[in-house]
């Protein structure tokens, strides 16, 4: 399949999904303290989501058992939410959700800090952020999906972090992963051009360390092989006549 172009009514409808994800992120920012387990976070997540009149995309999604991911420290995203798993202070906190709104999916994440954590840490949140502002610079028309990779890497790895080579981001729609594939990092090639109508879901996964990752025995939970922090940033993006809009982000957004 090509790489959709999406209609008005599409969009509108990807519109409604990206405020209703926003609005899930930036109250679920509001409950991660020290004591609750990744399970309140996810089912506070999947609860918010159908009240607002979603599905949660991720449940059962060829087999993941949750609607977030909750990715703690050294997991890089995936992470399965348990009850026995409790956020401690220090910890930075990775939710990934994603929501289907009259059949149209918005996919989103966000990094918190629990309380009091390391400089390292802080500035590896800031800049996984930053490198999806700066890689979405990028997605105007008649530049290149590459562009978008090229401009995350450099961001990002000027401050010595490393980017997750082994997952991507992608194109969004009536499913969760369409084409294309959108690399963090600068492929072979110069992918295809950018046009108005396309919707992207670009997300950043930073490691403070080597950018290698194992997979665990759960077969979900990606984690940094030597055991860094690492921070993912997502937001599903509408290419148009000129600069992107970002659909999954609200203007008072707390939790950017
Ligand atoms: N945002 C992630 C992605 O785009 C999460 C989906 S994986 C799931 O791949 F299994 F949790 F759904
Ligand atoms: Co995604």
């Amino acid at each position: 399949m090509a790489i959709t172009i999406k209609s008005e009514r599409e969009i509108s409808l990807m519109r409604e999904a990206g405020k209703i994800l926003a609005d899930v992120h930036n109250k679920l920012a509001e409950i991660i303290a020290p004591g609750i387990t990744t399970l309140d976070i996810d089912r506070k997540g999947e609860e918010l989501i159908r009240k607002a009149g979603c599905v949660p995309s991720f449940l059962n999604y060829e087999g993941y058992p949750a609607s977030i991911c909750v990715s703690v420290n050294d997991e890089v995203v995936h992470g399965i939410p348990t009850d026995s798993r409790k956020i401690e202070e220090g910890d930075i906190v990775s939710l990934d959700a994603g929501v289907i709104y009259e059949g149209y999916h918005s996919d989103a994440a966000r990094t918190h800090g629990v309380g009091k954590i390391s400089k390292e840490a802080e500035q590896l949140i800031a800049v996984t952020k930053q490198s999806f502002f700066e890689g979405i610079k990028m997605a105007v028309p008649g530049n290149h999906l590459h562009d978008i990779s090229a401009a995350i890497q450099k961001y990002a790895e000027s401050y010595g972090f490393s980017i997750v080579r082994d997952l991507v981001g992608h194109g969004i729609g009536t499913k969760l992963h369409e084409e294309p594939q959108i690399p963090n990092f600068k492929p072979v090639g110069r992918g295809p051009k950018l046009r108005p109508g396309m919707t992207l879901a670009v997300e950043p996964m930073v490691n403070a360390g080597d950018w290698k990752i194992w997979i665990l025995e759960d077969d979900w939970t990606v984690v940094t092989r030597d055991g860094s922090n690492s921070a993912h940033y997502e937001n599903t993006i509408l290419i148009t006549e000129g600069e992107p809009e970002i659909l999954s982000l609200n203007e008072t957004d707390i939790s950017v």
